[in-house]
């Protein structure tokens, strides 16, 4: 059994991320999509477990995908649901050299393979760091999110007028 494990910050979710979910889950037999820490990043705008809800209710529909939520190491989830590929998406030259240097780490650390699917060129420069600054200063964000993400960015500007 295939199995892919597509890991990322998903702070938050968004389309581009769904949609490399839903062409994984054509070529895998069952996909883990893992939310976790990067330590590269600051303090995050949504917890993990709010983000797995929110993941949890973006894609319902795809039968095949389970989503977890965890602070460790990816190459040990990678081993804890006997991975046999991590899948990434790449929007643009720009995300290449941070990939790739996490590809060979992880490759060097576990032996996982990671494999790269392009982001269809209308997902290219959706960007949660983008999405978190246009939904706090009240922009819409409905084109770029799944609905639950959207609920819950409204939610968390709700009232707020920075
Ligand atoms: O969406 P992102 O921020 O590009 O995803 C990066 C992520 C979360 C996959 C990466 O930071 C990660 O793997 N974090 C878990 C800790 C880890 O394994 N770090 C070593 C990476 S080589």
């Amino acid at each position: 059994m295939s199995i892919a494990l597509v890991p990322g910050s998903f702070d938050p979710f968004h389309n581009g991320h769904l949609e490399v979910v839903e062409r994984a889950a054509r070529l895998f037999d069952s996909v883990v999509v893992a939310a976790l820490r990067n330590p590269q990043k600051s303090e995050p705008m949504f917890d993990l477990e709010d983000r797995k809800a929110m993941m949890a209710e973006s894609m319902e529909h795809i039968e095949n995908v389970t989503i977890v939520s965890v602070s460790t190491l990816l190459v040990d989830v990678a081993r804890d649901v006997n991975a046999s590929a991590i899948v990434k998406g790449l929007r643009a030259v720009s995300d290449f050299e941070s990939e790739l240097q996490m590809a060979q780490m992880n490759r060097s650390l576990s032996g996982v393979e990671t494999l790269f699917i392009p982001t269809s060129s209308h997902y290219s420069f959706i960007a949660s760091r983008l999405l978190r600054e246009v939904a706090r200063y009240g922009g819409d964000v409905s084109h770029f999110v799944p609905g639950p993400v959207q609920k819950a960015l409204e939610a968390k500007f709700a009232g707020d007028a920075q």
